[in-house]
């Protein structure tokens, strides 16, 4: 009896510690941003970096930046492998008709990195970052 107890708690904590691994592998990049709370973090600190460069600001007058923060908090937060939904459009769609360039979406690129560098993320989790973020440019620029 107490040998079958003991049996199935350890069978128990094996399957947690496996599932626990499994997660931990999956959220490595999520957790490596500092959770929601480094997500929010980054996104605060990107937002203004993104209206002070010469190279892209102009894009971002009248636009919508606390609904921009959020999307991009979602965003984020689903591409590191966190528990998030994103609510916002379709990169193609949203981005169609903005007339993004190659040096423009790089100039973006640099300042998130910027932005991470200056929450303190690990340059590890800063490139898993970013690439996700790459293969998105064939959808953002067009021109
Ligand atoms: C990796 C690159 C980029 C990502 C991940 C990204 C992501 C996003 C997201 C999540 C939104 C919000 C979508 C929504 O409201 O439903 C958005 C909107 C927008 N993005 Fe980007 N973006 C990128 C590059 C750029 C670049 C390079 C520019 C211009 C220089 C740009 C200009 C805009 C503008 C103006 C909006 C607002 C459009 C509107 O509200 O009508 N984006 N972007």
């Amino acid at each position: 009896m107490t040998t079958s107890l003991a049996k199935l708690v350890g069978a128990g904590m094996l399957a947690m510690a496996t599932l626990g691994a499994a997660h931990a592998a999956d959220d490595a990049t999520f957790q490596g941003l500092g959770g929601k709370a480094g997500i929010k973090k980054i996104v605060a600190t990107f937002i203004p970096l993104i209206q002070a460069d010469p190279r892209i600001k102009e894009s971002f007058t009248d636009i919508d930046m606390k609904n921009l923060a959020l999307r991009l908090e979602e965003q984020f937060c689903v591409l590191s492998g966190g528990p998030c939904e994103y609510k916002g459009k379709d990169m193609k769609e949203i981005h169609d008709g903005l007339n993004i360039t190659n040096a423009q979406f790089n100039a973006l690129a640099e300042d998130l990195q910027i932005a991470m560098e200056q929450v303190g993320i690990a340059s590890r989790y800063q490139n898993k970052l970013v690439a996700k973020l790459a293969p998105m440019q064939r959808d953002i620029v067009t021109k």
